[in-house]
């Protein structure tokens, strides 16, 4: 292992966790079990305020929201393997853990109200799923996201055993800027100006912890690079010098290998890029292009032997184990993401909700939503006043269809599409020009339409804007699927 292995914050969690009784109860619709093995693998988090330092003396200490001891834990385990992971709050408030592009059962994805009762401070919940997709992924709360994911409740879900031939060494880099004044204290997280446009910005840039990276990598070798965008706000455009570089998986998923030049990633994005080091005092930089003076994101130097020669040409992984949508009968359903028109009235809230329906006798409360509505999906917005009615869902799906969403973006911001549950095939793209892949979030230019195709999964699974507070301010629905 060597020392960048070892130096990225958040070390792999150890496997046989305390876990206690707290059984998964089951909210909403359950969708089947996907395939398990035996035995789990068990995880403890404990959510709670942890005084971290972020910024050089005489800035004090700042109050970090973690799952764990060290920010930013990373969790490994294999394709299929069963996950058991407690979540203890320990917060002053409540939250969950939602696993972001997982496929799994809805009753596990983490959104309170949607799929589980809201995790309230000194209880406890406990996740149970297998991951059936390889590749990195993370989690973070599904509550009052602009607080809690800009205090730092993330970490990275790695599902082994997409490597059709081993890579020399593996980083981990977790993008995350930080809302911080001088002194250390926190910035507010969602402001008026920024909701209301691109987001609110963070004041100190972060890769795994507070500044640019540095770390060292084994001199001429084949490294994965694992590039997670977790900030809560910003596009980032990714390239490499240095070195040569492919992108080998997108949201996790393998797709045959290209080489890397610049990559627009959105919040929640992922990018997995090989790289051939250079010999033994070389250096390569991972570099964001998206602002006035390329950023080094991550900057690595060579050392040791040489461990590889000849060309380089990266190890393409598995391909994605997620099931093909059938797009000669795939239904087609537009979602057009604006500025919301107006306030919404609680019958628009209601729609055609019966009043008996579960989803609609939700429990009172303010955490999980914005005091303004500000953004929508085709006209409707996630509404404002709490969480005692859920909006309805933006469609009803069946189960085992095939469907193309045509996403079109009539506002002046970039904005990250999630659907919860669900890898999609991002077809086409008006103003990119992308190949075919699959993702679980896919970034929509200002003025451009997007098509994604997937199969429905069971279940009720949340839609929305990844630029948190978009979604805190309406650019969220969901869509359920009998
Ligand atoms: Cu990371 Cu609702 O998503
Ligand atoms: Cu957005």
């Amino acid at each position: 292992m060597t020392s960048t292995r070892r130096a990225f914050l958040g070390g792999m969690l150890g496997a046989g966790a305390a876990v206690l009784s707290a059984s998964p109860r089951a909210w909403g619709r359950v969708a089947p079990a996907l395939p398990v093995s035996a035995p789990p693998r068990d995880f403890t988090f404990t959510a709670a305020e942890r005084p971290t330092r972020l910024l050089d003396a005489p800035a004090r200490d700042s109050a970090l929201w973690t799952y764990t001891d060290a920010p930013f834990p990373v969790i490994r385990v294999r394709q299929n393997e069963r996950i058991r992971a407690q979540l203890i709050n320990h917060l002053p408030e409540h939250t969950s853990m939602h696993w972001h592009g997982i496929r799994l059962p809805s009753n596990m994805d983490g959104v309170p109200y949607l799929s589980q009762p809201p995790v309230l401070p000194g209880q406890s919940f406990t996740y149970d799923f297998a991951p059936p997709d390889t590749g990195t992924f993370f989690f973070h709360p599904h509550c009052n996201e602009p607080g809690q994911l800009g205090r730092g409740m993330l970490g990275a879900l790695i599902v082994e055993g997409d490597e059709t031939a081993p890579y020399d060494d593996e980083l981990v880099l977790t993008l995350k800027d930080w809302r911080l004044a001088p002194d250390g204290a926190w910035l507010p997280f969602d402001t008026s100006e920024g909701a209301g446009r691109a987001g609110t910005f963070g004041t100190v840039r972060g890769v795994n912890g507070a500044r640019p990276f540095t770390g060292t990598v084994p001199a001429k070798a084949d490294v994965r690079l694992r590039l997670l965008n977790l900030d809560s706000s910003r596009v980032i455009e990714v390239g490499v010098e240095g070195a040569e570089a492919w992108v080998i998986a997108i949201d996790g998923h393998g797709v045959k290998p290209f080489a890397l030049h610049t990559w627009r990633m959105g919040p929640a994005m992922r990018l997995d890029i090989a790289v051939r080091t250079p010999e033994a005092g070389g250096q390569l930089q991972l570099l964001d292009y998206f602002s006035a003076t390329p950023w080094p994101m991550a900057t690595l130097t060579a050392e040791g032997k040489n461990r590889r020669m000849g060309d380089f040409k990266a190890h393409p992984l598995k391909g994605t184990a997620t099931p093909q949508a059938d797009l000669k009968n795939a239904q087609r359903l537009p979602f057009t993401f604006s500025a919301a028109s107006g306030g919404v009235t609680a019958a628009e809230v209601l729609g055609g909700l019966s009043p008996d329906d579960p989803f609609a006798k939700v429990l009172l409360d303010s955490l999980c939503i914005g005091g303004q509505t500000l953004w929508a999906i085709n006209k409707a917005s996630w509404p404002d006043d709490g969480h005692r009615t859920l909006p309805p869902p933006l469609a009803e799906l069946r189960a085992g269809e095939s469907y193309i969403f045509t996403l079109t973006n009539v506002t002046p911001h970039p904005h990250p599409i999630h659907l919860h549950g669900h890898v999609f095939e991002v077809l086409s793209a008006s103003r990119q020009k992308l190949p075919r892949f699959h993702a679980d979030t896919v970034l929509l230019l200002p003025k451009e339409t997007i098509e994604i195709a997937f199969v429905a999964e069971l279940g009720n699974w949340m839609f929305h804007c990844h630029v948190v507070e978009h979604l805190h301010h309406g650019m969220m629905g969901w869509v359920r699927v009998t």
